[in-house]
């Protein structure tokens, strides 16, 4: 099992390892805004404030809509990125580069 934390919402959620962010939010009635889902648009770009380590790997998705300072500011795309178990904790971006 693995936990993911709103914090701006202060809310959380248990969910499977394996499973995508936006599916967290979903369960957790969350709202990390989505668009596409395809990794394209940037609408989901979310903060990362822990358990980075817990997340997987960045998508070629991610490396082409990201800015260079979004991947520095541990920025990820909610809608790419998948909990491999542990506890993360995020927030929409309250900032774009
Ligand atoms: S919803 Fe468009 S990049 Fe995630």
């Amino acid at each position: 099992m693995a936990k993911v934390i709103f914090k701006d919402e202060e809310i959380s959620v248990e969910v499977e390892a394996g499973t995508s962010l936006q599916d967290a939010n979903d369960k957790a009635d969350a709202s990390v805004p989505f668009g596409c889902t395809q990794g394209e648009c940037g609408t989901c770009l979310i903060e990362v404030l822990s358990g980075m380590e817990h997340l997987s790997a960045l998508t070629e998705d991610e490396e082409m809509t990201m800015s260079k300072e979004e991947k520095a500011a541990n920025y990820r795309l909610a809608c790419q990125c998948k909990i491999n178990g542990g506890e993360v904790e995020i927030q929409p971006a309250d900032e774009i580069f």
